[in-house]
């Protein structure tokens, strides 16, 4: 296997800023490298250096063995990138826009015009195809961007937070697409703010905070790092709370919580506990109403790696 991109001990200033303070990101070819960090963690940034966009003040990137900055001409070839602010013209219909992309990248007009309606189907815009961008919702904006990144099928696929202010059926639907680019042989960088989507996409993560990589893994690494996952109950009946709570100790093995009222929680590493608690509770005849297994959140792996909330850390 040989590497999509890489960067090494990358660092860029702004002023007083310091957005990268040398960070390290690589991707083997046909793999997704989730990028995870609060605002401000400098995932833009690193994606701007290895979209050509910016120079970094030091360090260096290479795309496909070519040099950002030296090939730039080379890598741009080999990528697609979104931006997290729509690139597309407002007054041209989300047609208009694919087709002109693509005549811009030298396809001829026919075949610009059969990838643009490829791509508007992909992306559930087949019925808006002829309305200009402005009459877009928000997330409309969001899939003709990215579909205008994959008008070149490149290689390379940056996605800036690609489904941020998307509805979860969207996302859902954002994430098939990621699939289906990876599947057919694409690399991807995949920014986002989301454990639950880097986990749901990404062969490795890399968690970055104030321009520096503070954790590198596969999901099911980083999420040891903050505990596995956690099974929450919410028995109907709040006076069966202990009930619970002595079932969730045994099966864990462990002390469990009561973060809010009426709620008790308790972190598994096994991905057997869970089947194991719903067995319990049914068989002692307790009715729920919340029943589940969830990841970390963000916040908590931010937590245990940084001992403070990834809000305060962004700030
Ligand atoms: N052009 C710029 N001029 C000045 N400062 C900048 C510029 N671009 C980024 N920064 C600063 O660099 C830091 C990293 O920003 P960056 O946009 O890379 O973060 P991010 O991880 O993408 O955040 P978000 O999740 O909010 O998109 C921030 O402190 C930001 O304010
Ligand atoms: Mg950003």
């Amino acid at each position: 296997m040989s590497l999509a991109f890489q960067a090494e001990g990358l660092v860029k200033r702004f002023g007083k800023t310091t957005a990268l303070a040398g960070i390290d990101l690589a991707a083997e070819q046909g793999t997704v490298l989730g990028v995870l960090g609060p605002n401000g963690a400098g995932k833009t940034t690193a994606v701007r250096i290895l979209a050509t966009l910016l120079r970094a003040d030091e360090g260096r990137a290479t795309v496909g063995g070519y040099d950002v900055v030296r090939d730039a001409g080379d890598v741009r070839r080999l990528i697609g990138l979104t931006g997290q602010y729509a690139s597309v013209d407002e007054d041209l219909t989300g047609t208009q826009n694919l087709v002109l992309i693509g005549e811009l990248l030298d396809l001829r007009r026919r075949d610009a015009k059969a990838r643009a309606a490829e791509l508007l189907e992909w992306f559930d815009l087949t019925e808006a195809a002829n309305r200009p961008a402005k009459t877009y919702s928000g997330g409309m904006r969001r899939r003709l961007d990215l579909a205008a990144s994959l008008v070149g099928r490149p290689a390379v696929i940056y996605l800036d937070e690609p489904t941020t202010g998307l509805d979860p059926a969207k996302r859902e639907d954002m994430w098939g697409v990621v699939r289906s680019l990876v599947n057919d042989g694409s690399t991807v960088l995949l920014t986002t703010q989301y454990l639950d989507e880097a986990d749901a996409l990404a062969d490795d993560i890399s968690v970055i905070d104030h321009g520096k990589v503070i954790a590198h893994g596969t999901p099911a690494q980083l999420k040891q790092i903050a505990g596995g996952q956690t099974i929450l109950v919410r028995p109907l009946d709040p006076a069966r709370l202990p009930e619970v709570a002595t079932i969730l100790g045994t099966v864990a093995g462990r002390e469990p919580e009561s973060p809010g009222r009426g709620v008790v929680t308790v972190p598994v590493d096994d991905d057997r506990a869970f089947p194991t608690v719903v067995r319990r509770i049914e068989d002692a005849g307790i009715g729920v109403m919340e029943l589940s297994l969830r990841l970390p959140s963000l916040d908590e792996v931010f937590f245990t790696l940084t001992g403070k909330p990834a809000v305060e850390v962004a700030a």
